[in-house]
C-alpha cells in the first residue's frame, strides 16, 4: 500500500513541479515498499539516497522559480528555511541509516509522509497564485 497517493488537492498548478512532486512521492512510496518487503539494506539505502538526492534538486527548481520571478524575500526566506531543515533532517536520517538500518521505521515514514504533504499543501501552494499571475503553469 502506499504511503501518499497523488491527489489534486496537492497540486500547486505548475506542471513542472506537479511532475517533481508525482516523482518524490514515488520515490517515498517505493522506500516504503522496499522497507515492508523487507529489502536488504544495499537496496533501502540505494532508494533513500535516490530520494534525498531528488528531494534536493526539487528544492532547487522551487527555490530557481522564486528568485526568477522575484518572489516577496520574506516568503522566499521562509520557505528556504524549511527546505533547509528538512535537507538537515534528511542527512541525519541518511548517517543514522549508516549505522542502522532499524532507523526506516514506521515513525519515520508517518514524519516524512506528513512533511511532504505540510510542505506542499501550506508552504509551497504559497507561490500557486503569484507564479500563475506571472503566467508560469
Ligand atoms: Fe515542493
Ligand atoms: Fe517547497
Amino acid at each position: 500500500m502506499a504511503l501518499i497517493t497523488w491527489d489534486d488537492t496537492l497540486s500547486v498548478n505548475i506542471k513542472k513541479i506537479d511532475e517533481q512532486h508525482k516523482k518524490l512521492i514515488g520515490l517515498l512510496n517505493s522506500l516504503y515498499d522496499a522497507m515492508l518487503t523487507g529489502k536488504s539494506k544495499e537496496t533501502l539505502g540505494t532508494v533513500l539516497n535516490e530520494l534525498v538526492n531528488y528531494t534536493v534538486y526539487h528544492f532547487t527548481t522551487e527555490e530557481e522559480y522564486m528568485l526568477k520571478y522575484d518572489f516577496p524575500a520574506d516568503k522566499y526566506e521562509f520557505h528556504v528555511k524549511e527546505h533547509n531543515e528538512f535537507k538537515a533532517k534528511a542527512a541525519d536520517l541518511v548517517s543514522r541509516f549508516e549505522t542502522s538500518s532499524a532507523i526506516l521505521s514506521l515513525e519515520v515514514f508517518n514524519y516524512l509522509r506528513d512533511w511532504v504533504k505540510n510542505h506542499v499543501m501550506d508552504t509551497d501552494k504559497q507561490y500557486q497564485d503569484f507564479l500563475n499571475q506571472q503566467g508560469v503553469f
